[in-house]
């Protein structure tokens, strides 16, 4: 139950301030699309890039056995649902899962380095967890999947805690010294960088939900100060990756959503208002918007964001009283992810990577509705496509997630392209149908008359190809 809410209060701060009638966005009718494989490349700060097709996932929901987290300790305290157990056990599998993800033509991966597997005691690196991301990282790149790595995907080390976690500006610091170590370890093998998963969601789950640690709620003091925190330690990571690495490109994934309130027509833009309210999904990017005509000490510009990436998952609707659906049950709304796409680009000017997109099942059922997850990728790479055509440049997509994986207290809600026991411990990796439909997108360059023609759509839904 508590796990309902999560996404959409997280969303929710800065939104109900603001009603925008319509968009100005075509109305979703069969339009003709380019393939992406016209759009094999595209520029991000002067530099061309392939297109990137790939999975998503993170350490502390995939890798398994681990104790050092905040995490791992809010788990041992039984204050989730369901225990964590060995996860995906990834730690040990992940060349198996790669192995996977090339087979469906990927060219790129997205996993996090566990700061709290590098640094388990204040100060104290350590080397065994190097070597293992140097190996994860190689073996990445030995497959030809260009890594896309997250520092910080809602875990850190535990000992962080002991001076107030992300309340306190020791944590600044203390995040600048572990980006300073993995850039100058892997700084060869990273081109693509996330500094922070979902802020948002990190504050609203922690400080004001109190559903994720530290458990607080209504705590706009405790979120204001590590809203504050995380921005400065983002600013300081961007100056310090593109130190050691100046290749490399910067970023953080935001969670977004299409909101509504009431009826369809009416729909909520929650993007400038989320300033003033530190639990809001657009706060950290509002703030880092703010700082990004800033200067090194050495006169280069610091815009603090190479691309923008963003994690769209569903449409959401803001009526009140709020009937909060659980993951499994997040309405499918395809051109959401459209608009939120052009949304991001127009906002930022900036190319737009798909760091997560993906449906849950509840324990692997088919849903109410209808929609499968084959269904859900094609009518999303369809909208992506769509955006592209519409002159938005995007960089890549990540679907989520590679297997089904840790859902933040809980193995019921399910996002694998391969499903996983890992409630049962049961390692095996099984393809769900969504395997052979992404595999033809990434071969076809997108959804094409032929992909359309192996997907079946729920009554009622209109795509945007034919077969
Ligand atoms: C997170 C993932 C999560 C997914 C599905 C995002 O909030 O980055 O960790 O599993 O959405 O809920």
């Amino acid at each position: 139950m508590r796990r309902h809410g999560r996404r959409m209060k997280a969303l929710l701060g800065g939104c109900l301030a603001l009603l925008m009638v319509g968009c100005g966005l075509a109305p979703q009718v069969a339009v003709r699309l380019h393939a992406l494989a016209s759009v094999k490349t595209q520029a991000v700060n002067g530099r061309s890039t392939p297109f990137m097709w790939g999975v998503s996932t993170a350490g502390y929901q995939y890798e398994g056995q681990e104790n050092k987290s905040q995490w791992a300790q809010w788990d041992a305290a039984l204050k989730t649902e369901e225990r964590r157990g060995n996860a995906d056990d990834g730690y040990a599998l992940y060349a198996e899962d790669m192995d996977l993800a090339k087979g469906m033509g990927c060219n790129a991966y997205r996993t996090s380095i566990e700061w709290a597997r590098i640094e388990p005691e204040e100060g104290q690196f350590d080397q065994a967890a190097i070597e293992h991301y140097r190996s994860v990282l190689t073996a990445m790149r030995a497959r030809g999947l260009t890594p896309v790595v997250t520092l910080m995907h809602f875990a850190y080390p535990a000992w962080l805690d002991r001076y107030g976690g992300w309340q306190s500006a020791k944590a600044v610091d203390a995040y600048a010294q572990y980006v300073d170590r993995v850039t100058r370890e892997f700084g060869g093998l990273i081109d693509w960088y996330l500094t922070f998963n979902e802020p948002g969601v990190f504050i609203s789950s922690g400080w004001l939900l109190g559903n994720y640690p530290p458990g607080h709620q209504h705590d706009l003091i405790g979120a204001s100060l590590v809203l504050k925190n995380l921005l400065a330690a983002h600013v300081k990571a961007y100056g310090i990756i593109h130190r050691n690495d100046p290749v490399a490109y910067v970023s953080s994934n935001q969670a977004c959503a299409d909101f509504t309130f009431g009826s369809d027509a009416v729909k909520a833009d929650g993007m400038p208002a989320a300033s003033s309210d530190p639990t809001s999904s657009d706060a950290f990017l509002e703030g880092v918007l703010a700082k990004r005509h800033g200067r090194s000490a050495q006169g280069l510009a610091m815009p603090f964001l190479d691309y923008i990436a963003i994690d769209y998952y569903t449409r959401l609707n803001l009526s009140l009283p709020l009937n909060l659906p659980p993951d499994w049950g997040w309405p499918v709304y395809p051109q959401g992810f459209y608009d939120e796409l052009v949304k991001y680009h127009q906002r930022t000017g900036l190319p737009v990577l798909v760091a997560e997109n993906g449906m849950a099942t509840m324990d692997g059922d088919p849903r109410a509705d209808g929609w499968t997850r084959e269904a859900y990728i094609a009518a999303h790479v369809e909208q992506m496509q769509r955006a592209i055509q519409d002159g938005v440049p995007v960089l890549g997509y990540m679907h989520w997630s590679i297997t089904d994986n840790y859902e933040w207290g809980s193995y019921h809600p399910r996002f694998g392209l391969f499903s996983v026991d890992c409630r049962h411990n049961d390692q095996r990796r099984v393809p769900t149908p969504a395997v052979d439909v992404y595999r033809s997108i990434i071969a076809s360059g997108g959804v094409t008359r032929e992909v359309a023609s192996r997907v079946t759509y729920p009554a009622g839904y209109e795509p945007l190809v034919h077969p």
